[in-house]
């Protein structure tokens, strides 16, 4: 019996339908391709109620930016308050207490004994740019090793950076230069050994010329891929040898997610920089790149920057969100769920051929589908089916991976544990309906 999820009409409802129209007429096409035919009316906590009057249980939160949930109250509290002070004078023009705030709270948060300085910056992929710029301008160096299977977003160097060519790099190059692909290591898709990644590296490119390895510590888009046993401290390693800055991409795994505030924390790895976003402000446009001081202060005034950088109101959402995490426990919270999501989803490998490998680090769990566990064959199609099949019946689940042939977790930290349940049983049904059509 459904508790959460009240489906009044065919999804998507007449109001829906004709918002869809009038997007049609007017959008441009390759945004008009949203996971969820329901257009959104309200969202709260985990729950998503739609212009017809529909509820669905929330698990894509937003693409991963709701880790403290939709409209939290005390976010929704302190974007009305500075709302009402101000809106934007430019940090750089007329200065502000809410981004240094931010900052303090970031750099406190962030790994490493040594002094840390922040930049902020609109969207994740601007955070990325910015955490290369700072890197090249440290080192003199041009090189950017990046791994296969990453996301680092799509602007014309992250869109380099980032692997998979269908549908980000199609139609868009030149490339910008410099930058060289890396096998990500992982137990479930294996390519090299840890120990075998530094003679490749430098049969590929001088290392000497490399002035970041930019990795994403748990891959998001690429699948959830955990990397395996020793590989980041090995990444630490080699970086350290040759000179090279080690930045992690947090940008999906950060907030909390994984247990940590920063996933990297799993690990005995303390990155040169660290770039955030998403869950940061919660769904509020705020990206930062925190590095070392040394690192940062190097950079001439205005070298790097940008109009709405660093915007009052999303500092202030920022500051919320960190002290929200806090208060209310979230990173228990997200072992917490990891625990429940992994005892359903590896109850349901042991019933459904489909499902090749369950895996990921706190709520940051992803399934894998596969045609045949053996050869490990994507099962792209069914994947797309069964995420059809639960938005149909009232739940939102975002897909990922290099194939499209994964699900992924990136449900709000505030979710019950009976919204969660009843989520699952939607799920359950979709993917045993996969199962029984192969
Ligand atoms: C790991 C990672 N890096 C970078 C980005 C790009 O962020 P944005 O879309 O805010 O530019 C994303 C977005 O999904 C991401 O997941």
């Amino acid at each position: 019996m459904a508790q959460f999820i009240s489906l009044k009409t065919a999804i998507p409802g007449p109001k829906s339908l004709e918002l869809s129209k009038r997007e049609a007429a007017v959008v441009a096409a390759p945004m008009c391709d949203a996971l969820s035919p329901a257009w959104i009316a309200e969202g709260h906590g985990a729950l998503v109620t739609d212009v017809d009057g529909n509820t669905f249980i929330d698990l894509t939160g937003g693409w991963g930016c709701m880790a403290v949930g939709h409209s939290h109250p005390r976010v929704v509290a302190a974007i009305k308050d500075q709302a009402d002070h101000f809106l934007h004078t430019d940090f750089t023009s007329v200065p502000y207490e809410a981004y240094v705030a931010v900052c303090e709270k970031l750099a406190r948060l962030a790994p490493g004994t040594f002094e840390k300085s922040v930049a902020l910056f609109n969207s994740g992929a601007e955070a990325i740019e910015n955490a290369v710029k700072i890197a090249r301008h440290t080192t003199g160096r041009s090189g950017v090793v990046v791994f296969d299977r990453a996301f680092h977003g799509r602007t014309l160097l992250t869109m380099t950076m980032t692997h998979k060519a269908k549908p980000y790099k199609v139609g868009f190059g030149p490339f910008a230069s410099d930058v060289y692909r890396m096998p990500f290591i992982t137990s479930y898709h294996p390519t090299i050994e840890v120990n075998e990644w530094e003679k490749l590296l430098t049969t590929y490119v001088d290392p000497s010329t490399v002035a970041c390895i930019v990795v994403e510590p748990i891959q998001g888009e690429g699948g959830f891929r955990v990397p395996s046993d020793g590989f980041l401290e090995m990444l630490r390693e080699v970086s350290r040898k040759y000179g090279i800055l080690l930045v992690a991409d947090e940008i999906q795994t950060g907030a909390g997610r994984t247990g940590k505030f920063f996933s990297i924390e799993n690990w005995n790895v303390v990155p040169d920089m660290i770039c955030s976003a998403k869950s940061l402000a919660a769904g509020m446009p705020l990206s930062a790149v925190i590095a070392r001081k040394d690192i940062m202060d190097q950079l001439p005034g205005s070298s790097i920057g940008g109009t709405y950088v660093g915007n009052p109101v999303a500092c202030r959402a920022a500051s919320e969100v960190i002290d929200i995490i806090e208060d209310e426990h979230l990173l228990e919270r997200a072992v917490a769920l990891g625990t429940l999501i992994r005892s359903h989803w590896n109850a349901w490998k042991d019933r459904y051929e489909i499902i090749g490998d369950v895996r990921g680090i706190g709520a940051m769990q992803a399934i894998e589908f596969v045609k045949d566990r053996a050869t490990r064959e994507p099962a792209t199609q069914l994947n797309g089916e069964i995420i059809k099949e639960c938005v149909r019946n009232g739940v939102l689940v975002a897909g990922s991976g290099i194939y499209g042939n994964c699900i992924r977790m990136l449900v709000s930290l505030e979710i019950t544990d009976a919204q969660l349940t009843e989520a699952f049983g939607v799920m359950e049904t979709a993917v045993a309906r996969a199962n029984a059509s192969r």
